[in-house]
Order: structure tokens, then C-alpha cells, then sequence
């Protein structure tokens, strides 16, 4: 077996309303195993810093708002071929165009408030995975 790690968070949209557990269930459902996990409230500095890719983009001021507006839930997840998997399983950022039982289609209230974040390959998930979780202990491998 050759699993892989990569980073999800539940937004703040669905963590505030309850939803963390029934995401973490579709997601265990769906064969990751949750390996380290934590509840954060972003602050502007840390938010815009992790999308710091998005910075040029018309929505980033308004992202930047969202995930500062709560606590979000980083979480590391563990399963073969991690990364392109558990982007199959969110389903589209606009959750009017993700596919039928995605978390995305079930979970999410709009583009923006999606949710779920989950890394887009290998390399961001590293990046990512050491943004929330440098030093922290998480299961081995
Ligand atoms: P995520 O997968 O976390 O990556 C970037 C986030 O920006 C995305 O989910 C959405 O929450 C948000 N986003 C992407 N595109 C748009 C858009 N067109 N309008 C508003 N928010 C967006």
C-alpha cells in the first residue's frame, strides 16, 4: 500500500454550523484516515498568507474575510493517492457545479463559502501540512 498525506480544512462555514463531524464521517467513509487534526481561528495575516496564491484575485479581500470570520478545521488525511482522491470527493468549488454526493454538493453554501479546502498536488500538500501542522505530532506512517 502506498498512502499519501494532504491537507483538508473545514471552513468556517461549516464548522460553525455543526457540520464538522458529518464531513469527517463522508470523509473516513470514503477510506482517509484522519492522521492529526486542530481547530484554528485564522487571522488575517495567516489567511492571507496561506492563499497567498489567490492574492491578485478580485475575491481574495472577500476570502481573506471569510476565513478570518471563524474557527476552521485543519486536518491531515491519510489514504492511497491522497491528493487527486480527496479532490474527487469535495467535488467543485462551486458547489452548484460539483458532481452528486460530493462534500461540496452536500455541505457547501456557495463558490465562496465551499466548505472544504483540500490541497491541489503533492507539493502544496507538504507546503500546506507544514503551515498548520510543523512540529506536530501525527501518526506515522
Ligand atoms: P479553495 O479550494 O479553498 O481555494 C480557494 C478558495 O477561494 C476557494 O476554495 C473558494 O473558497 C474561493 N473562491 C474560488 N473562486 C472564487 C470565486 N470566483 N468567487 C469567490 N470565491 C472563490
Amino acid at each position: 500500500m502506498n498512502e499519501t498525506d494532504t491537507l483538508t480544512i473545514i471552513k468556517p462555514d461549516a464548522f460553525g454550523s455543526g457540520k464538522a463531524g458529518h464531513i469527517i464521517a463522508h470523509l473516513e467513509s470514503a477510506g482517509f484516515r484522519v492522521v492529526a487534526a486542530a481547530v484554528k481561528h485564522l487571522s488575517r495575516d495567516e489567511a492571507q498568507a496561506f492563499y497567498a496564491v489567490h492574492r491578485e484575485r478580485p475575491f481574495f479581500a472577500s476570502l481573506v474575510e471569510f476565513m478570518t470570520s471563524g474557527p476552521c478545521m485543519p486536518i491531515i488525511l491519510r489514504r492511497e493517492n491522497a491528493v487527486p482522491e480527496l479532490r474527487t470527493v469535495i467535488g467543485a468549488t462551486d458547489p452548484a457545479e460539483a458532481d452528486e454526493g460530493t462534500v461540496r454538493a452536500l455541505f457547501a453554501e456557495s463558490k465562496e463559502r465551499n466548505a472544504i479546502h483540500a490541497s491541489d498536488s503533492a507539493e502544496n500538500a507538504e507546503i500546506e501540512i507544514s503551515f498548520f501542522f510543523a512540529g506536530t505530532e501525527r501518526l506515522p506512517g
